[in-house]
Parts: structure tokens; C-alpha cells; sequence
């Protein structure tokens, strides 16, 4: 607990007596971005009212593209050893000894290059703001978090106007962790993710419980229609894991073998693989089912980097988009995460639609990665005290999107 956080919490307290909230809000929020501007659509958390860091579910802490650090973090702090336990073999880096001093330094990886490089350990302040889960109330200065000074280079294949990496993972020194260590768990240990599907509205990141408003009616919780799996722990693995038992199209079952899913961490959740990628067995049988269940829809030549795609006027239209063969993930304990035309056809020209899924190869390492392109405008939430996943599927049908929660500044901000 920081003096100035706990300033900030005293001043919000007294500002809230003087509103109609009965408790002081346990919610923190921010924008989400969606950048396009190169073939990887990636996504952005916006902190300090305009810095953008894509969001990492893999990354152990924050990195930023800095000059030398003002305040360098000393070696013998436990963050130092926390950070230094995630240096990639390809990145061996000592820390800086001067006369009398030890300086941490860690090694950040690109997400999409994968590269590394050696940085220095440092803090930065990171401002977000508090909500009532319906409207913004007040802004929360997070001071001295734990983050990485970066070399320029490492921000390569990086949209342009992102300054670092944003890590979500569950490691003590990612973001959902400095955000909801505060005093009395004012903010509970969960995250709810967003993510918008065009560059046009910001998505939203919850840091602790609901409400989260996102539209159409202020009355619309997303937090009232999860449903929820267990999360796959692994002590050794950063990232998020479910329990996948089958894919089912219009309600069949695909016919895979049976230990095709069944294995530890065959499912992985990424912000950063635009599209979900299934092992080649399973998709070569996903691919023709689908093609099965899709009778008088007009197939067309394909368009890379899909491999089913199709003639969208025969398609026709229904409550939830297009009229498509419906997707159900098959979860571990008999959940079901649907996955409607927005997220299974992406649109490629005026007049083509393909099956939004990718061929992972013969060696993958998971069975199945889930990308950003099926959970858009699908609401998740990490729960890490009770390592469980909720998930909405698509908002749509409820008239929500992640685009719909009100970033409106008012005047007490
Ligand atoms: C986009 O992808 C193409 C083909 O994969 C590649 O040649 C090109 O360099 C990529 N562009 C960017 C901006 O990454
Ligand atoms: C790190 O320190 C060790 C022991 O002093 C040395 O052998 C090694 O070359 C150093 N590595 C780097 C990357 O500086
Ligand atoms: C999967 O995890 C469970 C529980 O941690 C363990 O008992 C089992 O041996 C693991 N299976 C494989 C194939 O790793
Ligand atoms: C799609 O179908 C429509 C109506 O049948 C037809 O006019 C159009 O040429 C087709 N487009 C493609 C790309 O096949
Ligand atoms: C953790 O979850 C349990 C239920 O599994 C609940 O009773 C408890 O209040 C939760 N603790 C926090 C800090 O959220
Ligand atoms: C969004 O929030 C602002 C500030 O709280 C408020 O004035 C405005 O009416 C809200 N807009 C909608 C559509 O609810």
C-alpha cells in the first residue's frame, strides 16, 4: 500500500459520500484498442490516458520502450528474482554490478517476433480508472509497478503507436496482480476481457467483480451470463489453459479420436494469434464437417490464409449473423461456448466469407489455440481464486458488444 494510493483512496471515499454510491467501487477499468494496421490484428490496453502496451496472456511482466532508467530496481528485491526466473535461454543477461550497487535486469520477449532483449528493471506509475461497472468515477494512480526498460528495437512488428507489452498472465508481477493488490481485496483477484471487433469503439478490461455495463441498457450485465469451466493450472506455465472435450457442429459431435483434446494444456487462450488454430488432424476433420454442415452454401475459391470459404449472398441471415452451421466448444464438464457467424466466417470481399479457423500444423503444441477473432465481443473472465473461466459467448444476441461500456469522462475524473 502506497501513500499516494491510499491519498487517493481517502479523497475518492470522501468524494463518494457526496454521491448516491453506498460503498466505495471495487472495479477498475480500461480502454482496449484494436490495431490494424498490420496483418495481425492485436490489441492494446490503454493506461495513463494514452499509453497503448498489447495485451499478453504469456508475458510475465510489463515492458515499455525506454532511455536508461531513472530508477533502476536493485538486485536483491523479490521482484528482481521473480523476473530473472523468466529469462529465455536464448537471452542470457547478467545484472549490472557498479562499485557499490546491483541493478536488476530481465530479458521481455516480443510476442510476435519472439525476440529478446536484455533490460533493466524499473518502476513506472500507471494510472486506469475506478467504475461502478456502468460509468467512470475517478481515476487510480498505481505508483512504482514493477516494469521493464526495453530497447527500441524490441517493439518491431509492433503497431506504431504502441509503447510496450502489457502482461495479463498470472504471474505476481502482471497487471491483473498490481491491480488488485489493495487493502481489504477492495478489488477481487478475476479480470474480465473484452475484446472489441473493429478499431471504431474501445473494448474494456475489468480488474476485480461486476457489474460490467456493456450495453445495450444500463440495466445489461455481462457478469449475469457466464458461465464458467475450470482454469488449468500449471505451476510451470504462465498463460491460460480450459479443458477442451470436443468440438460439435450443428450440434454433432466432430468424430476425432478420443485423446485428440484430453490432454493437460491442449487449450490455450491468445491475444495474440489472430485466428484459433486446431492441431492438423482435428482440423482437416473440423474442415469437412464443417464443409457437411454448410450444404447449399455456395463454396468459392479460397482466400489465404483460410481454406473453406464461401459465396456470403447464399448464405442468408439469421438472429445472430449469417446463416452458418453454429461451432460449440465442448468444455470439461459439459460447458458449451457457442460460436456464431461474427466469430467463425471472417469476411474477406464484398462477397466471400471463409470459415475463420487455421491449420496449427502436425506439431503443434497445443490441439487447439483459441484467437482474438473468436472472442471478440465475447466477454471472459479470469477468476484466480477460484481458477476458473467465465465466459458469455457472443453478446450479440443480448444486444451488447465489448464497444458498449461508456469511456465518457466525467467531471470528477
Ligand atoms: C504481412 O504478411 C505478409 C505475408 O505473410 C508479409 O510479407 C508482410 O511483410 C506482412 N506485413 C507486415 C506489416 O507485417
Ligand atoms: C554473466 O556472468 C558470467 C559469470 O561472471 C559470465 O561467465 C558470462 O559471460 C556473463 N554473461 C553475459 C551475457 O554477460
Ligand atoms: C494432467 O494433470 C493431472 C492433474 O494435475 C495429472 O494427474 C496427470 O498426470 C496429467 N496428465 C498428463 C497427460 O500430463
Ligand atoms: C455469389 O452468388 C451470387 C448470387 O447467386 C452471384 O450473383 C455472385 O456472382 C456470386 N459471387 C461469387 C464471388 O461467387
Ligand atoms: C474466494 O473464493 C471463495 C469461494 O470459492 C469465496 O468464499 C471467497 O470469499 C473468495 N475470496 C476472495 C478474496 O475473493
Ligand atoms: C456516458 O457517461 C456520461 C458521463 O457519466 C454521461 O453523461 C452520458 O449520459 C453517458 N452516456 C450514455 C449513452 O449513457
Amino acid at each position: 500500500m502506497k501513500m499516494n494510493t491510499l491519498l487517493l483512496l481517502l479523497i475518492l471515499a470522501w468524494t463518494l459520500s457526496t454521491e448516491v454510491f453506498a460503498q466505495p467501487p471495487h472495479i477498475l477499468v480500461a480502454p482496449i484498442l484494436q490495431h490494424t494496421d498490420t496483418n495481425t490484428s492485436l490489441y492494446s490496453i490503454t493506461l495513463n490516458g494514452g499509453e497503448h502496451y498489447i495485451i499478453d496472456f504469456d508475458a510475465p511482466f510489463t515492458w515499455y520502450q525506454c532511455q536508461s532508467p531513472q530508477f533502476p530496481v536493485g538486485c536483491n528485491y523479490g521482484a528482481c528474482s521473480t523476473a530473472r526466473t523468466y529469462i529465455p535461454p536464448s537471452c542470457p543477461v547478467n545484472n549490472t554490478f557498479t562499485e557499490s550497487q546491483c541493478y536488476c535486469n530481465d530479458a521481455p520477449v516480443n510476442p510476435i517476433t519472439k525476440s529478446c532483449a536484455p533490460s533493466q528493471m524499473t518502476y513506472k506509475d500507471m494510472v486506469l480508472y475506478w467504475t461502478d461497472g456502468r460509468s467512470l468515477l475517478g481515476a487510480m494512480d498505481f505508483n512504482r509497478l514493477y516494469v521493464s526498460c526495453a530497447p527500441l528495437s524490441l517493439l518491431q512488428s509492433l503497431p506504431e503507436e504502441v509503447i510496450g507489452v502489457g502482461a495479463l498472465s498470472w504471474s505476481s508481477l502482471a497487471l491483473p496482480y498490481a491491480f488488485s493488490d489493495l487493502p481489504d481485496q477492495l478489488v477481487a483477484r478475476k479480470f474480465a476481457l473484452c475484446l472489441p471487433s473493429s478499431s471504431e469503439a474501445s473494448g474494456a478490461i475489468f480488474f476485480g467483480d461486476g457489474p460490467y455495463n456493456l450495453g445495450p441498457s444500463t440495466d445489461f450485465d455481462a457478469a449475469k451470463v457466464l458461465t464458467y469451466t475450470p482454469l488449468q493450472a500449471d505451476p510451470t506455465l504462465l498463460g491460460y489453459y480450459i479443458n477442451l472435450a470436443g468440438i460439435s457442429i450443428n450440434g454433432k459431435a466432430m468424430n476425432v479420436p478420443q485423446n485428440s483434446f484430453n490432454v493437460n494444456q491442449s487449450v490455450k487462450l491468445s491475444t495474440i494469434v489472430p485466428y484459433t488454430t486446431l492441431k492438423s488432424n482435428i482440423y482437416k476433420t473440423f474442415i469437412r464437417d464443417f464443409k457437411k454442415a454448410a450444404k447449399g452454401i455456395v463454396q468459392v475459391t479460397y482466400v489465404d490464409p483460410f481454406r473453406l470459404c464461401f459465396n456470403i449472398s447464399t448464405m442468408g441471415s439469421s438472429n445472430n449473423g449469417l446463416h452458418v452451421p453454429q461451432i460449440d466448444l465442448m468444455l470439461g464438464k459439459g460447458e458449451k461456448w457457442t460460436i456464431y457467424s461474427p466469430n467463425s466466417i471472417k469476411q474477406v470481399n464484398d462477397n466471400v466469407g471463409c470459415l475463420a479457423f487455421l491449420d496449427g500444423g502436425e506439431t503443434a503444441e497445443q490441439a487447439v489455440v483459441i484467437g482474438t477473432y473468436q472472442i471478440e465481443n465475447n466477454l471472459l473472465q479470469f477468476d484466480f481464486n477460484q481458477s476458473r473461466l467465465g465466459f458469455s459467448s457472443s453478446l450479440l444476441p443480448y444486444g451488447a458488444t465489448c464497444g458498449g461500456f461508456n469511456f465518457t469522462v466525467s467531471g470528477i475524473v
